[in-house]
Parts: C-alpha cells; sequence; structure tokens
C-alpha cells in the first residue's frame, strides 16, 4: 500500500479514546415539575416529576451505562423572591449531585439554562446589566455547596438560542421587537460568563474545568460560487458559532458545543435566505430540523482549538426510534472522523435522557433515550438506548451496529445481548 494510503483502510471498529465521557443532558425546567417562580411560570407543570423522581432517572443512566451526566440546577428554586436563599431547595440540590457522585458519574453543571427567577424577569431580564451581579451574587452564596459535587462546569447555555426564542421569533417570555434588547443582553450574558469562570477559578484553583454551551451550526450556500451566498455563509458563522467565543476569549477551559442544525443559503430576491428543499435528500426530525451528520464534523474542525471540546447537547426528536439509531450512529461517526483528524473532543451528551418539556413546543417533541408516559410517569428505555449502551460499553462504534444504518432492520436482530430491563 503506498504510504500516503497508510492507516485509511483501517476496518476496524471506530474507537474512542480513553477516558472518554459519554452522557446524556437535560434542564431544571424541562424536566425537574412544579416550578412556580420562573419567568415561565407553571408552564411545564409537572414535567417528568425528576424533582422527586432524580434517583430513578439517575440509576437509569447509570443502568444504560452512561458515566456522565449534564444537568442544570433552577436559579428560581433557589432565590425565589430577591436576595431569599431558600436553603431546603440548596440542600435538595446538594443531595442530587451527591446522588450523581454515589453513582461514580462525572458530573457536568449547567449554571444557567435559559429560565430566571420572576423577579429578576421584572427588572428586564438579561437585557438588565444588574441581572449579571444578581447572577453572580447567586453563584456565591450556591457554589460553596455544590461545588464538591461537580467536575465541570458550564456556565451558561446558548446565549443566541435564547435572544433569537426572544427578541427574534418571539415566542419565549418578555418577547418584544428590539435590536438593541438583543445586544444588551448578548452582551450582559458574555459577561455573566465571564464573571462566572473567574469566580469558580477563584474558588477552585486547582481547576475544575469551566466553559459554556454554544449553538454552533453549520452553514453551507446553496450555489458554491454565489458572492452573496458565501457572504451570509461568513458573516452567520461569524455571529452565531465564533462572537460569543471572540467576546469572552481566555475564559473557556473546554469549548461546549450543542450541536443540532444545518442550513443552506439560497440568494432569492435582495437577501439570501436559508432554504430547505434540500432537506427532503436526507432524514429530518419531528420538528423538521435535517438530520446532517457532515455538519457536526464540519463544526467541530472549525473550532477545533488548543482546547478540549465536548459536545453538550446532540439529539434528535422523532418518534420513530429507528430514526434516532441512525442518527446516533451517523453523528457518532463523524464525531469520531473529527477525533481522527486530530480534534480534542473529550465526550458526548446526547440530548436528551428522558422525553421533556420543549420550551414553546410543549410535550409533543420527543428527544429522549427514554421515553416518559406523562400520565403515569413510567419510563420506558427505548431501543436507541441500548444502542447507545453497546457504543458506550465498546467505546467504540461497533461494526455491526452499523447493520442499522439500513432501513428495516431491528435493533434485536443486531444486538446479541440484550441490556437487561
Ligand atoms: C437547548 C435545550 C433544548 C434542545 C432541543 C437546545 O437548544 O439547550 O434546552 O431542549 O436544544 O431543542
Amino acid at each position: 500500500m503506498p504510504q500516503s494510503l497508510k492507516g485509511k483502510h483501517d476496518h476496524g471498529p471506530l474507537k474512542f479514546p480513553d477516558g472518554f465521557l459519554w452522557g446524556s443532558a437535560t434542564s431544571a425546567y424541562q424536566v425537574e415539575g412544579g416550578n412556580i417562580h420562573s419567568d415561565w411560570g407553571d408552564l411545564a407543570g409537572l414535567a417528568c416529576d425528576q424533582y422527586h423522581r432524580y434517583k430513578e432517572d439517575f440509576e437509569l443512566a447509570k443502568k444504560l451505562g452512561h458515566n456522565a451526566h449534564r444537568l442544570s440546577i433552577e436559579w428560581s428554586r433557589i432565590e425565589p423572591q430577591e436576595g431569599e436563599f431558600d436553603q431546603s431547595e440548596i440542600d435538595h440540590y446538594v443531595k442530587l449531585l451527591k446522588y450523581l457522585k454515589k453513582l461514580n458519574m462525572t458530573v457536568m453543571l449547567t449554571l444557567w439554562h435559559f429560565t430566571l427567577p420572576m423577579w429578576v424577569a421584572d427588572k428586564g431580564g438579561w437585557e438588565n446589566g444588574k441581572t449579571v451581579f444578581y447572577f453572580e451574587r447567586y453563584l456565591k452564596k450556591i457554589i460553596p455547596y455544590i461545588g464538591d459535587y461537580v467536575d465541570l462546569w458550564v456556565t451558561i447555555n446558548e446565549p443566541g438560542v435564547y435572544i433569537y426564542e426572544t427578541y427574534i421569533e418571539r415566542v419565549w417570555p418578555h418577547a418584544k421587537k428590539s435590536l438593541w434588547s438583543q445586544i444588551k443582553t448578548f452582551l450582559n450574558l458574555a459577561s455573566a460568563h465571564k464573571k462566572a469562570y473567574r469566580l469558580l477559578h477563584q474558588t477552585y484553583p486547582a481547576g475544575k474545568p469551566v466553559g459554556m454551551a454554544n449553538n454552533i451550526m453549520s452553514f453551507e450556500s446553496f450555489h458554491k460560487h454565489s458572492f452573496i451566498e458565501q457572504l451570509a455563509v461568513s458573516l452567520n458563522d461569524f455571529f452565531i458559532n465564533h462572537l460569543f467565543y471572540f467576546l469572552t476569549r481566555g475564559t473557556h477551559d473546554f469549548l461546549g458545543i450543542n450541536y443540532y442544525f444545518h442550513v443552506r443559503f439560497k440568494h432569492k430576491g435582495v437577501t439570501p435566505l436559508p432554504d430547505s428543499r434540500l432537506m427532503q435528500t436526507h432524514d429530518i426530525s419531528d420538528l423538521g430540523w435535517e438530520v446532517y451528520p457532515e455538519g457536526i464534523f464540519d463544526a467541530l474542525t472549525d473550532l477545533s482549538d488548543d482546547i478540549p471540546i465536548y459536545i453538550t447537547e446532540c439529539g434528535i426528536a422523532s418518534t420513530n426510534d429507528d430514526r434516532r439509531n441512525r442518527f446516533l450512529l451517523m453523528y457518532l461517526q463523524e464525531v469520531s472522523r473529527a477525533i481522527r483528524s486530530g480534534v480534542n473532543v473529550r465526550g458526548f451528551f446526547y440530548w436528551s435522557l428522558i422525553d421533556n418539556f420543549e420550551w414553546h413546543l410543549g410535550f409533543e417533541p420527543r428527544f429522549g433515550l427514554v421515553e416518559v408516559d406523562y400520565e403515569t410517569q413510567k419510563r420506558t428505555p427505548r431501543n436507541s438506548a441500548r444502542v447507545y449502551s453497546e457504543i458506550i460499553k465498546r467505546n467504540a462504534i461497533p461494526h455491526d451496529l452499523l447493520k442499522l444504518l439500513g432501513h428495516g432492520i431491528r435493533v434485536e436482530d443486531v444486538l446479541k445481548e440484550k441490556i437487561e430491563e
């Protein structure tokens, strides 16, 4: 074989690096239930009742072979009124984090995942520069209690998505049309991240890595040589994928990447707009999001720097679990390809462990590896949970699983050892 082709015909299983973190992600408001003091009010109702069922859920993740878990804590529970901290809620989170540690899980904790206490929202939320101070005061209060049980910190989740849904789509609380509000919110979230980063490093000088989770999108132009479409690609790439990192440079021990979207720009009329026609060539999720595995490879190689990367979220809303199996296999093949190309990816957190409250879209989208019956709160692992377990168990994508990429092949026929219920 010519030297240049060496290693390119490696037909062994696609191995992941030793110590790779395998887990799933959730956020407090989306799973806990009984949250009444946040700006979302009680829209999620009982949600998955994880507030009471956390042991069952964490044990399930453990049984499915996960060695890590990403979750968040709810600020509005801990500080329901300005400056009044509820010790029983702090104790609750300590209990919950301790339980994860007892199960020997690596804990990745998100400090802010979209919801605000009502009193903060009433003062303008993240538009108000004072919220950065309130956030830091809250962190100073809780970190001493919970810090020992956290391994990796995620300061904030997806500033871009928050701004998009609140100020552009206007489907989230306090929606309004204002470019100025978008800019202030973005800058204040960047400042909150930096403050949290410094605070955590002062508290744990020996190092507990700190990062944030950013929504990273892959962009492409419809006509490969269209100037205007290429310009749209470059501008969107800069604003959506790089600007937050640029404003907060020097305050990331790792990059946390949430990957869901691929967008093609097509020049129609004056402005290039996202075009959805080509999506039909790929699988799509129940939300109409294109399954485009190559995009995660592009995103990883594009963002690869000299710090580790964790895929802090990646998943599909689908009631067709065969689709989720294919999604997992295809996306993880691309992650493995990125690792083999030299990208320092250290972990993957599937969104989500269990079906949950998908914000303004309610409970219909099903992202879970585990199905939730909202009437009975019964949890039932889907076949995809077993496929994911198998990958985790081998720390590789075994060849026999790749058969599932064909349509109509049953998991039972491929998985020899079944994971006991
Ligand atoms: C968010 C999650 C959300 C998921 C699926 C991410 O943008 O962090 O809260 O449920 O995507 O839409």
